[in-house]
């Protein structure tokens, strides 16, 4: 039998096996990830955290709960910058916030945040186009660890050329320095940003639908989800969306191929925005 075939399945058994006992014992479920991609992560997590094998992590992570929050950040991607891909927050700007200005008050929901920098993006453009007053952010992640990075906005100020480019992609009407304070190689945002902000532990795969949201932003996410998996994060879109109400991909992403897809509209095709039509 080939020897290489025996190793990658005795994996496979193994992964399969943590990933049902990091269900079963904290309710966080990886199962229908894409499973090369936590494969791949896996692999390198038994190498940077000294394991011998998957099994050892499994059988530690069951007896140490201190060791959930490492594994999670193996397990989750935090990659992430403000205003990433400038022309999906132009789009959003151009043609979606001139109809967001129609309502007496917004539900924004950004679905698996990260560290805050799609939140603060959000945010700011809200702020520059006169609705913040009138919106209510709902930033969600899994990632304790990032949740509380979001919380906090803060970044290495390495990161703010970047971000001040992207800002002036996307038609920003500001100087992005407005909105931090540089202090000892970091950047400090604004609290202020964060006044109508709830922060939340939210999974797309366990947990249920919110009400009424205007727009729900989701973009980075579903690609780490099996097919099934991102029907039914399609589906809670789609509950949680008002009437009319738009979602947002951004490029990688699409509906095409979801169940659920006769409930939307494109709306601007190239950057994956789409509005709630159907049922
Ligand atoms: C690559 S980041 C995307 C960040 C941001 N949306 C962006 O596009 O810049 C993916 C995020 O999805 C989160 N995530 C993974 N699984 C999730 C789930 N089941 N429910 C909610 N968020 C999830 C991860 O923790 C991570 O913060």
């Amino acid at each position: 039998m080939d020897a290489a075939l025996v190793t990658s399945s005795i994996e496979d058994i193994e992964i399969q096996l943590l990933l049902e006992a990091l269900y079963q014992h904290y309710h966080y479920d990886f199962r229908h990830y894409a499973r090369a991609s936590i494969k791949r992560r896996l692999l390198q997590a038994r190498a940077q955290l000294g394991y011998g094998s998957i099994s050892e992590i499994q059988a530690a992570v069951l007896r140490d709960s201190t060791l959930l929050p490492r594994l999670l950040d193996f397990l989750t991607v935090q990659v992430s910058e403000m205003f990433r891909d400038p022309s999906y927050f132009r789009a959003l700007r151009e043609k979606v916030i001139p109809h967001l200005h129609t309502y007496p008050s917004l539900k924004v929901w950004v679905a698996g945040c990260s560290n805050g920098e799609e939140l603060y993006s959000l945010a700011i453009l809200f702020h520059e186009e006169g609705l913040a007053k009138k919106t209510m952010f709902y930033a969600t992640d899994i990632n304790p660890t990032a949740l509380k990075a979001a919380q906090a906005g803060v970044y290495s100020l390495d990161r703010i050329r970047l971000f001040t480019e992207n800002h002036q992609a996307s038609g920003g009407r500001s100087s992005l320095s407005d909105y931090y304070t540089a202090n000892y190689g970091r950047a400090v945002f604004d609290k202020s940003l964060c006044s109508q902000v709830v922060f939340s532990d939210h999974s797309l795969v366990t947990d249920a639908a919110f009400a009424e949201m205007h727009l729900i932003s989701c973009r980075n996410v579903l690609i780490y989800f099996d097919r099934e998996l991102q029907d039914r994060a399609v589906g809670l879109f789609r509950d949680s969306l008002a009437r009319r109400g738009f979602l947002g991909l951004g490029s990688k992403e699409s509906l095409r191929f979801s169940s659920h897809a006769d409930a939307f509209a494109d709306f601007v095709r190239e950057e994956k925005i789409y509005q709630r039509t159907g049922p």
